[in-house]
């Protein structure tokens, strides 16, 4: 019989196998001091592109007031137990009500993290009957939400609307053959990585043709997409036709907590089924109390979102003229392609902290194929013009270092911390 321990070590995965040269570097790096646009990064200030704090909350005084009050107030502890035995407050119902106007739907959930939150609501969705199709780049928490899911699923092709039609008619045939089930298409509002829009308008579009249930995850798109930040339902003018809107409050509201959206019938089916809420303690009273702080303000200060954007606009446009790959992205997520090993990405990207104070996350293979980079850029609310002209002209330079080839090195660069 095999030891599992002993399997375990003889391979740590695809990331963990740099682990001896990486840890504290590349992964896990620690960033210190106030959360904002410089941190200390190993003692030394980097600008920082790595941090989904959108709208520049994290560190609002308001905000921290907000939550040190919470704190005071109410500790960790309550309310004790889950929401449907003894973990509801007024608070929770408060969020819930001002989310779901928010959201323009009839009511909302709360949950207590986006990643198990959302895996729970497909598993409370979906029975073995129903048939699931979603898109190819689904976040990994949708995947493991399929991974409950007892019936069939069809994945179609990234964005693509032809070949969801396609997997839309397969469902629909199975559904009429087993004589049982409906279809729920999930997408998203924004793909994190690449930071396109979910085609939303043409996928509602195809329910005059096809009868299905939308659920859409819009952890990017909240607060930084459409007229008020309802996000890329409202900015695409399609928001009453998704028929479950979720959000994480890890992004743009800087905190700990989801929520989903949706008809009052649904949500109250979901309240009283999803096994993550019913089987585990409610979100403690500092995180709600905080997030209608954030709410309040993400609400009542536009002027958050257009700082944002006035951002995000002055990096994509400055790498674009500079003539850098920044695909497809219709949303802020600024991702920057380029060609190279994880050997030189690693070089590149030591360079980029060490001699150019920038800090940004790196995705390289297996998250990507072989032989490609991708820098993946947050802009955010609390950056400045100067950060913002010192990474493009230290990207110039990283980038001509690399197309000359000085970052060819054999192994990634040993940057452990010591352990
Ligand atoms: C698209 C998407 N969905 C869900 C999640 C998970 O949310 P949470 O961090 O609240 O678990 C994330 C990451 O945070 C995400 O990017």
């Amino acid at each position: 019989m095999a030891d599992i321990f002993e399997r375990l070590i003889k391979n740590y995965g695809p990331l963990g196998e740099h682990r001896i040269k990486a840890h504290g570097y590349y992964t896990f790096p620690k960033l210190e001091g106030e959360i904002g646009n410089r941190m200390l990064f190993r003692g030394k200030e980097v600008i920082v592109w790595s941090l989904n704090n959108y709208l520049g909350l994290a560190n609002h005084p308001d905000i921290r007031k907000a939550d040190a009050d919470a704190s005071a107030e109410f500790g960790l502890a309550y309310p004790m137990g889950a929401r449907m035995m003894s973990g509801n407050s007024n608070h929770h119902e408060q969020l819930e009500k001002e989310l779901a106007e928010f959201e323009m739907k009839e009511d909302a959930i709360l949950l207590n993290y986006g990643y198990q939150g959302i895996m729970s609501a497909i598993d409370a969705l979906c029975g073995r009957h129903d048939v699931v199709v979603y898109d190819a780049e689904s976040h990994a928490c949708i995947i493991d939400g399929l991974r409950l899911h007892a019936g069939h699923r069809y994945v179609y092709r990234h964005n693509d609307v032809e070949d969801f039609e396609k997997q839309l008619q397969r469902a629909t045939a199975l559904i009429e053959k087993q004589n049982r089930g409906g279809i729920l298409v999930i997408t998203e509002g924004v793909f994190g990585m690449a930071g396109d829009q979910g085609k939303l308008k043409e996928i509602c579009a195809l329910k005059d043709k096809y009868e299905f249930r939308l659920l859409v995850d819009d952890a990017h798109g909240f607060g930084t997409l459409g007229k008020t930040g309802a996000g890329a339902g409202e900015e695409q003018g399609c928001q009453d036709e998704i028929d479950l809107y979720f959000s994480t409050f890890a992004k743009s509201m800087a905190s700990i907590g989801a929520f989903i959206a949706g008809p009052r019938a649904i949500i109250e089916f979901i309240r009283y089924n999803i096994r993550s809420q019913i089987f585990a303690k409610s979100l403690p009273m500092p995180y709600v109390v905080g997030n209608l702080k954030r709410l309040e303000m993400l609400r009542s200060m536009p002027e958050l979102k257009e700082r944002l954007w006035k951002n995000a606009s002055h990096l994509q446009n400055g790498l674009k003229e500079r003539g850098f790959d920044i695909g497809q992205t219709d949303s802020v997520v600024t991702p920057v392609y380029m060609k190279g090993g994880v050997p030189e990405a690693s070089a590149m990207v030591t360079d980029l902290r060490e001699n150019y104070s920038i800090f940004c996350s790196i995705v390289v293979y297996p998250v990507i194929p072989k032989g490609h980079i991708i820098y993946r850029l947050i802009p955010t609310a609390a950056h400045t013009d100067e950060d913002i002209t010192t990474t493009l002209n230290a990207f110039s330079e990283t980038k001509e270092k690399l197309d000359a080839g000085i970052y060819n090195v054999e192994d990634v660069v040993h940057m452990a911390e010591a352990r």
